[in-house]
């Protein structure tokens, strides 16, 4: 099913082992499921539908049969405290390389990381709308990490309540894409960016900056509203109010008006 080719995984943090299910409640559970039960650093669980997919903030994932990608992989790091916003992060980053990568010349003018690390596109009414986002879960007892990440690669109808959030990247590029590829990107893609955080810390917030939509943009989080002007090195959201500079290290950021 997912071809591996010559020696494909050798030398990569993820995917040394990879499962594929028809069909799951979320992969998110089962890789906890199976971290708990001694699966190996960079375990993967893959499904082509999720029953019960979740989202950030207790939402819901939607997550039809056959379209999109659904992926958790476990990730055995010791993150000190200090690093949890980087790292979440460097998911997001590796998110948009793999989809750039992916969908080739001109994409990188297409997609937005919504900070932390959900990937945007404008729709043709100039909209900003969801293709992709991340949810990190804890594993504290066994000082491990699930990433869960959700990408709409093919789906082209929605559900009433999502028509005007959702996006895929079909609709954004006029062309179906190779599922099994962009799986295998992400897995490099985010890897690579993880193990950028371990190594260099803070840089990683340089490589994203220019990639971030809204800044300079007025915009809101948690009810408070001022101008997004950037990221501090730890990866706190800076808004500004007059005078006043606040940090958030988490929320959810919307455009203001
Ligand atoms: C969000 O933007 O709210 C996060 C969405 C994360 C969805 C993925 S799909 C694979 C994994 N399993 C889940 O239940 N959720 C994540």
């Amino acid at each position: 099913m997912l071809e591996q080719k010559g020696n494909w995984w050798s030398g990569r943090r993820y995917g040394c082992v990879i499962r594929v299910l028809k069909e799951t409640d979320s992969t998110n559970d089962d890789v906890r499921w199976a971290g708990e039960r001694g699966a190996p650093q960079g375990y993967v669980v893959l499904a082509h539908a999720q029953k019960k997919g979740r989202g950030r903030m207790g939402r819901r994932w939607e997550s039809p049969p056959g379209v999109n990608v659904y992926l958790s992989i476990l990730d055995r790091m010791k993150v000190p405290m200090t690093q949890t916003p980087l790292l979440s992060l460097a998911v997001g980053l590796g998110v948009f390389d793999a989809c750039v990568a992916l969908c080739g010349e001109g994409a990188e003018e297409k997609l937005w990381i919504k900070w932390p690390n959900d990937l945007l596109a404008l729709d043709a009414m100039g909209k900003y709308r969801k293709c992709a986002g991340v949810l990190i879960e804890s594993l504290p007892a066994l000082q491990s990490l699930v990433i869960g990440i959700g990408v709409n690669v093919n789906q082209i109808t929605w559900p009433l309540a999502l028509e005007e959030e959702a996006i895929s990247l079909c609709q954004i590029f006029q062309r179906d894409f190779d599922r099994w590829q962009l799986v295998q990107l992400l897995l490099d893609k985010v890897g690579a960016r993880v193990s950028q955080v371990e190594a260099e810390g803070s840089r990683i917030v340089d490589c994203l900056l220019n990639r971030l939509a809204w800044i300079g943009r007025p915009v809101t989080i948690d009810g408070f509203a001022g101008v997004f002007i950037g990221l501090d090195g730890g990866g706190a959201l800076c808004i500004q109010d007059g005078w006043k500079v606040r940090k958030f290290w988490s929320g959810t950021l919307r455009l203001a008006g």
